[in-house]
């Protein structure tokens, strides 16, 4: 695939809020050195601070400030005449109030997005579920090329956080039903926003189907909207298998779900109770993406997965280019044989 225009790539990075040193600013500063280096700055500017996305959802006002101020260095570092629309939006940004929350928006291949409001602190409320892991861009990224896997079924998405994963796949793998998981409250609040924000659920109490496995609740009303939406609190300590065989799942995804050794045993535990598909039917197709933080981890979840007779292989690795920018993650997905 064809590297998209500068711009685009700012853009890209810009409305996700990638970290900064992924932007291609050599390539702009050897740009601005022509005669065209304004107009692309202004261009750059409109597809990035003032495209419609950033004016409705914006990204953290600290973010915009010091990528605004980037731009405008490497601007003064031409010498080239002052440019007001820089330094004007720059007057705005300073005038605002710093923001607790900020937004994401992913642009999909499609040219649709997925916009997610999120927290600006890495861990917050005591979860780490409320900002959007690279496993999840990774899994998403493998799955958009993958759109069959998913198309016309029920997918059940443990550890969903707020969301990403599953607002993408929803918006170009046409699943069938898609089940967000988790079992954080403030997580599934979030999660819950970032469904509606996406245009899932137009109001809250009529459109869609929330099912709080443990509570045993239900609520479902008509959706127009293909899919069909349900976010479940469900923790894979207590949940039981009844409860994961009503789901009727086909496929069932995750990502950055093991980084703790009690996570991963909870994780592996409900695996199990997901073998019992076997007798009624088709075992469910199992991805788990993950980041290899500490290999001992990895590991333990590859040797306990080993030990109730799980089997499990890798899926090669597949190139990005839509959601991940930055150095390489060491993410990887496995596939689960239960
Ligand atoms: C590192 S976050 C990953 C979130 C998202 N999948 C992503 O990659 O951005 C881990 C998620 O797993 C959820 N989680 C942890 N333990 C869980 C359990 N026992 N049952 C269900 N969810 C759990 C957390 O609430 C959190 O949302």
């Amino acid at each position: 695939m064809a590297e998209p225009e500068l711009p685009v790539r700012f853009q890209r990075r810009f409305l996700a809020a990638r970290q900064l040193r992924s932007f291609p600013w050599p390539e702009l500063e050897q740009n601005l050195r022509t005669s065209a280096g304004s107009a692309l700055l202004v261009d750059i500017l409109h597809k990035t601070l003032l495209h419609p996305l950033c004016v409705k959802y914006p990204p953290a006002t600290k973010y915009r400030r010091c990528f605004l101020t980037e731009l405008i260095k490497k601007h003064e570092s031409t010498a080239a005449e002052p440019l007001d629309e820089l330094y004007d939006t720059l007057a705005d940004l300073l005038n605002e109030e710093e923001s607790t929350r900020c937004y994401k928006n992913y642009l999909l291949p499609t040219g649709d997005a997925v916009t997610l409001s999120e927290s600006v602190a890495i861990i917050s409320g005591g979860t780490t579920g409320l900002i959007t892991w690279d496993a999840a861009l990774h899994l998403a990224e493998w799955a958009v090329g993958n759109a069959a896997i998913f198309s016309n079924r029920t997918v059940l998405e443990l550890g969903s956080g707020i969301g990403f994963t599953g607002i993408a796949i929803c918006k170009t793998c046409n699943p069938k039903t898609y089940v967000f998981s988790d079992c954080h409250p403030c997580v599934l609040k979030q999660l819950a926003e970032n469904i509606r924000l996406n245009g899932f659920i137009s109001e809250p109490k009529t459109t869609h189907r929330i099912q709080a496995e443990s509570r045993g609740q239900e609520a479902e009303a008509t959706n127009s909207l293909q899919p069909k939406i349900i976010v479940a609190e469900l923790d894979w300590g207590s949940v039981t298998e009844k409860q994961l065989l009503d789901l009727q799942p086909d496929v069932i995804v995750a990502a950055d779900v093991v980084y703790d050794p009690e996570i991963t045993s909870a994780l592996i535990g409900m695996l199990q109770k997901l073998s019992a598909f076997r007798a009624a039917r088709k075992p469910p197709e199992v991805y788990i993406a993950f980041t290899i933080r500490n290999p001992d981890t990895y590991r333990l979840f590859q040797a306990g997965l080993d030990k109730v007779g799980i089997g499990w292989q890798i899926i090669p690795a597949h190139s990005n280019s839509f959601f991940l920018y930055d150095v390489q993650p060491n993410v990887t997905i496995l596939q689960l044989f239960i």
